[in-house]
């Protein structure tokens, strides 16, 4: 996730820009940069000039304040880092060969590395590491003086997700965008245009915009804007009028960031899917494993380290791999790994999974598995981190910047990461059919649409919450692949509520836990249909013999779990490897209501930091 903004008027381009960022830097944070039109009067012809740097926006705010890039059309970004590490180079705009045309991009563009062969064949040179950069050149490829029609054609060929702002210095009177799959909004004034990713990056200079749609193109120039769909056809677009002041506009009208990145699931794991499925479906992408390939095929041992929410998502792929790949898995979580003296060697994949990519204990693990021969994959959320860059491959989630502390949106990429990692390994290992891939990989990607089902009703989740916001405790049983799930539900509840809460395996509850159960014990039983449904059932006749409460989450139209339980919360219906995809959010929601209810500081709850970089 980058933020993207762009201005044409009569105004300096670079202060509006600047400002637009600060309000745009929730999207992302390792880079950032502009281009201005720098059109020098009538006696010289203008020039694009560009400024950029690594690191957050005081960096770049610092470059330009000695030498401000003057003009009055320019766009910007800030950049949350997908392909390419963010440095300085990375960092948007981008340019093409001869000068003339600035490109910033929020989104993947997945066939870039086709692009980017057949554009080096035609002659054209990179600076980047970027999928962007692609796209600039392609837009030079098609310019005959119209920019517009460039982008148009430059996009038929583009496969991904983009919201995009171009200028050329030949065209000084006209801003472009486009969108597919990553927003733009674009704003006229009085004798001014602006395009943005999103509404705060305008408000302090509109109130009324216009909402692009995919495959949309729109042409701003001071005081009007085009739209036209990728055939060329005018479109009439309707102006939109915001309510919202700042603060809230970033958190797009949740009252919290946590409650936005939780919706946000189920385009996390569209986009960490994207361009890692084959068109045929029977196959898993990751060309970031290539190198270790020959390794893959032949190693005897996984083990995943990983801390808190991180290490829930380990404990879901040891069920995953174990049960598709047939390879032993272990879990630790990093803390412990570092100093148990762990049995590993040349033979072992050590895979460390991480949101932040710079958690003290799990690079110290890594150091540690490294220094006894075990190849290092890491699974993380931040390009360039140090984790990522302590690995020998790194598979990214694109899950956006996860703000909140407590972590949703990051979890269930892990394991959307994972279900690939396994996907990949069991065909490698020949360990799955090719049909078998073909099934589970439509499955995987039913996922997204099940969860934005599952996002739109909350009715027995925030009663729930109503009346158990005063629990002394809550406990939370689930089985195998949700019994990590369940080890989640209580962490989140624990870090935002700062209710007591344990995970325990169902399997479990006779060996200790039953005997906290009361009538004013909440227990949290998930149960999806699954090969141990008949169990968990069990379970929840033993809770509610003994007076507990029982709150279900079980599967769309179970007919048993209702007459056990006093609350139940329905997910759609998938195969049993998936569910802990869906099974989570339900819980993360409670936590969140709860949370919500008790008046708790949810976003930065007490004694928590969202990186933890010392042991
Ligand atoms: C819980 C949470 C933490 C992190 C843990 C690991 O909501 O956010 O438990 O999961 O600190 O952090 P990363 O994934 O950055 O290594």
């Amino acid at each position: 996730m980058c933020g993207i903004i762009g201005y044409i008027g009569k105004k300096q381009a670079q202060p509006i820009l600047l400002n637009g960022l600060k309000r745009l830097q929730y999207r992302g944070y390792d880079s950032t940069g502009l281009a201005v039109l720098d059109d020098k009067g009538l006696r010289r012809a203008p020039s694009l000039r560009i400024k950029k740097r690594a690191g957050k926006l005081n960096m770049l705010e610092t470059a330009v304040a000695k030498r401000p890039l003057k003009g009055k059309l320019g766009i910007s970004q800030v950049r949350w880092a997908t392909h390419g590490v963010p440095n300085q180079v990375n960092a948007h705009p981008h340019w093409d060969c001869t000068g003339k045309i600035a490109l910033v991009h929020n989104g993947i563009i997945e066939n870039y590395e086709e692009l980017k062969e057949d554009l080096l064949k035609q002659g054209h040179k990179f600076r980047s590491e970027t999928d962007t950069e692609v796209l600039v050149h392609l837009i030079e490829k098609f310019y005959r003086g119209k920019l517009e029609k460039a982008v148009q054609q430059a996009l038929k060929e583009v496969r991904g997700a983009y919201a995009i702002a171009v200028i050329s210095k030949d065209e000084p009177e006209k801003l472009v965008g486009a969108r597919f799959g990553s927003p733009l909004i674009a704003s006229v004034g009085k004798e001014e245009g602006f395009l943005a990713s999103d509404i705060p990056a305008l408000l302090d200079y509109t109130k009324e915009v216009v909402l692009l749609e995919d495959e949309e193109i729109v042409v701003v120039t001071p005081g009007s804007l085009v739209v036209r769909n990728l055939q060329g056809k005018t479109l009439t677009k309707e102006k939109v009028k915001i309510r919202w002041d700042v603060a809230q506009a970033e958190k797009e009208g949740f009252p919290h960031f946590m409650l936005k990145e939780i919706h946000e699931q189920p385009q996390a794991i569209r986009s960490t899917l994207m361009g890692r499925i084959a068109e045929s479906k029977d196959e898993i992408v990751l060309p970031e494993l290539k190198s270790l390939e020959g390794f893959l095929a032949s190693m005897q041992k996984i083990i995943i380290i990983s801390c808190g929410t991180a290490w829930h998502a380990a404990l879901v792929g040891k069920y995953m791999l174990e049960s598709n790949v047939r390879i032993p898995v272990e879990v630790d979580i990093s803390s412990e790994f570092r100093y148990r003296d762990p049995i590993l060697d040349k033979k072992t994949l050590v895979v460390a999974i991480t949101q932040s990519g710079e958690t003290a204990d799990t690079l110290a693990g890594l150091r540690e598995a490294k220094t006894r021969g075990a190849k290092i994959l890491s699974i993380c959320n931040v390009l360039g981190s140090s984790i990522p860059r302590a690995s020998d491959a790194v598979i990214y989630t694109h899950a956006g910047p996860e703000i909140a502390v407590a972590s949703t949106k990051a979890y269930t990429s892990q394991l959307a990461v994972l279900y690939l990692f396994t996907l990949y390994l069991g065909g490698l290992r020949k360990a799955l059919s090719a049909p078998k891939i073909k099934e589970l990989i439509l499955e995987l990607e039913r996922i997204p649409q099940c969860l934005e089902k599952l996002l739109e009703s909350k009715k027995i989740i925030l009663e729930c919450a109503r009346r158990y916001y005063h629990s002394f405790g809550f406990l939370y049983l689930g089985r195998t692949l949700n019994f990590p799930t369940a080890l989640e539900g209580a962490l989140k509840i624990k870090e935002i509520s700062y209710i007591h809460a344990e995970g325990y395996g169902a399997g479990e509850m006779k060996h200790g836990p039953i005997a906290l159960i009361n009538p004013r014990l909440p227990v949290v039983c998930i149960a999806p249909e699954s090969r141990v449904y008949d169990k968990m059932l069990s379970n929840i006749q033993e809770i509610r013999a003994r007076k507990g409460i029982v709150i279900s989450v079980a599967t769309v139209d179970d007919k048993r779990i209702p007459h056990h339980s006093n609350h139940v919360i329905y997910i759609p219906k998938v195969k049993e490897l998936f569910s802990p995809l869906l099974t989570v959010v339900p819980l993360q929601l409670l936590a969140y209501y709860i949370a919500a209810k008790r008046g708790c500081d949810i976003d930065q709850p007490k004694n928590l930091a969202k990186s933890v970089t010392v042991e």
